[in-house]
């Protein structure tokens, strides 16, 4: 089976814009316009992308036809797309007004509206200081401890958001197994104000319950005082009866759903800490950007949809054109935690090769999702975008005013945002080349020998996602954004992109690996090679 059926000649299509160049494209009057789309707060403009009108509508008829209204709908009205843990997928609904809560959740809205209001008193109360420490103080800072999605989403909240955190509580994340990082933590860290939050929707990830067993340590042997856990964590989880025999009081436990995914979390009671950081109105507006960019996907015909239309050009680019990655640069110091959180929502939702029904697929799935702050990026990985054979596709993003008072700095980082992109459109011939060089004044010897050296490929496509400022409303409507084309393509490619049993093999491993530590004639699948580091690490 083929992903592009044959009789939609989409495949055929791509193999024939391998080869023409984006920049003829514009020949086409109202290109621009045409290859533009504005959704909550966003301007999407994909104009740079390798694509024609024509092969765009046949991509849209080909979703169409592979059920992609009914797939969205099934989302949003809570059937179980989750098959293999038979789970439905509702971040949606976290983010929407009670009545569509109802409406979707029936008797469980209620439970969700009073999570919802437990978490904004959570937030007052510690902001008043009418919630205090054990020794009666005031906090001062949070330390939120939790791994991948119950990490990444407070991570980007906390420094997309920075100017706008406003409660004088300093919030702090701790995700890694690394005794470095939790020295590193308690280094600016005082038990006495400290809030803990832990956050483990199953409450068995090794990781974060090692953190948090060490943090628990040294807050009792500080405080000397065993109800402090009691009076100083909260936990978010759906294993309740685990964070209570942790030490927990029952009423410091906040639930989270088996219908909200970890990397889809952030909406639920798991963006406590970001919400103690910026406080309730700004997490209130960070859920609305992301409701009007759902209504935006549920509502808008696919020609002028954002999520659809992004997906599709993903998949155009990925296994149409055949290109392997996705680089994300945001031209924002604040969204410098972006591309590692989309890492996380794209490659571990799809990074799949069998179909939900467990066959093979023949096509492939997620790109490779890299990324950083631009323009550090420019004087790094982006000389392979420039002038390796690898094309690889690019979504930038920046905002029209900065958030600093330095609009110089904000100038040069947009005109290098809008620099670049052009600058991977356009590349530069060998005839470009040395028409320059001559015009230097160098010497035929010498255009010779460098002008091969000064070509550029050119003819990498690219989205430009803009915004007036980057607010909590925008990076709501981001993060949703991302998160509708990520189901969009994994509707698609058919695979199920809410499992992540990926992670698995290697926890259970890494099981043997700490049994053979503790002793050597345990039975084990390890090779020869780890057996080796194994007895290199005992024998340290
Ligand atoms: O990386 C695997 C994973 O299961 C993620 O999906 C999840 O977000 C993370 O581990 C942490 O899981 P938990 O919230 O249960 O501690």
């Amino acid at each position: 089976m083929e992903l592009f059926n044959k009789k939609t000649n989409i495949s055929k299509n791509a193999e024939l814009a391998k080869k023409r160049s984006i920049l003829a494209l514009f020949d086409t009057p109202n290109r621009v316009d045409e290859f533009s789309v504005n959704a909550a707060d966003l301007y999407l403009d994909y104009s740079k992308q390798n694509i024609t009108t024509s092969e765009l509508e046949s991509l849209i008829t080909w979703a169409k036809s592979n059920g992609l209204s009914q797939k969205i709908n099934a989302m949003f009205s809570g059937e179980q797309i989750n098959n293999t843990e038979q789970r439905a997928v509702l971040h949606t609904v976290l983010r929407a007004p009670q009545h569509v809560k109802e409406a979707v959740l029936g008797k469980e809205a209620k439970q969700v509206q009073q999570t919802e209001q437990r978490m904004a008193q959570i937030v007052d109360d510690v902001q008043q200081g009418k919630l205090l420490s054990s020794t009666g103080k005031k906090f001062t800072d949070v330390l939120a401890i939790g791994i991948g999605g119950s990490y990444y989403g407070i991570k980007v909240g906390l420094s997309a958001l920075h100017p706008y955190h406003n409660t004088g509580l300093k919030v702090h994340v701790l995700a890694n197994v690394d005794g470095a990082a939790v020295t590193e933590k308690l280094e600016n860290l005082t038990a006495d104000t400290t809030l803990v939050v832990l956050i483990s929707k199953t409450f068995t990830t090794q990781e974060t319950l090692l953190n948090a067993k060490a943090i628990k340590q040294w807050m009792l042997a500080e405080l000397q005082d065993d109800g402090a856990i009691a009076k100083q964590w909260f936990a978010i989880s759906s294993n309740v009866e685990k964070a209570q025999a942790f030490g927990l009081d029952a009423s410091h436990v906040l639930p989270m759903w088996d219908w909200v995914g970890g990397r889809f979390s952030l909406w639920s009671a798991v963006g406590l800490p970001l919400a103690l950081a910026i406080g309730n109105e700004h997490f209130n507006e960070l859920k609305e950007g992301a409701y009007q960019m759902d209504q935006h996907f549920q509502e808008t015909d696919f020609s002028q949809n954002m999520p659809v239309l992004m997906a599709l050009i993903g998949m155009w680019n990925r296994n149409g054109l055949s290109y392997q990655s996705l680089a994300v640069l945001p031209y924002d110091h604040a969204l410098r935690a972006l591309p590692g959180y989309l890492q996380q929502t794209d490659m571990e939702s799809n990074g799949k090769s069998v179909s939900k029904q467990g066959e093979k697929l023949n096509w492939r799935t997620a790109p490779i999702v890299f990324g950083q702050e631009g323009t550090n990026g420019q004087h790094a990985f982006m000389q392979l975008m420039h002038q390796s054979d690898e094309i690889i596709p690019t979504d930038f993003i920046v905002a029209l005013k900065g958030t600093s008072s330095l609009d110089e700095h904000h100038k040069v980082l947009v005109a290098n945002c809008f620099a670049q992109s052009e600058a991977l459109m356009q590349g530069k011939t060998l005839v470009q080349a040395e028409k320059e060089l001559a015009n230097n004044g160098l010497s035929q010897d010498e255009i010779t020998r460098l002008a091969a050296h000064k070509t550029m490929k050119g003819n990498t496509p690219s989205n430009t996602l803009l915004m007036q400022s980057l607010t909590p409303k925008c990076l709501g409507a981001i993060l949703a954004l991302y998160e509708h084309k990520i189901f969009v393509q994994g509707a698609l490619w058919k695979i199920n992109s809410y499992d992540q049993w990926g992670v698995e093999l290697g926890k259970h491993l890494s099981e043997q690996v700490l049994a053979l530590m503790a002793d050597s004639t345990v039975e084990h699948q390890m090779s020869p090679s780890s057996v080796k580091l194994i007895k290199a690490f005992v024998q340290k």
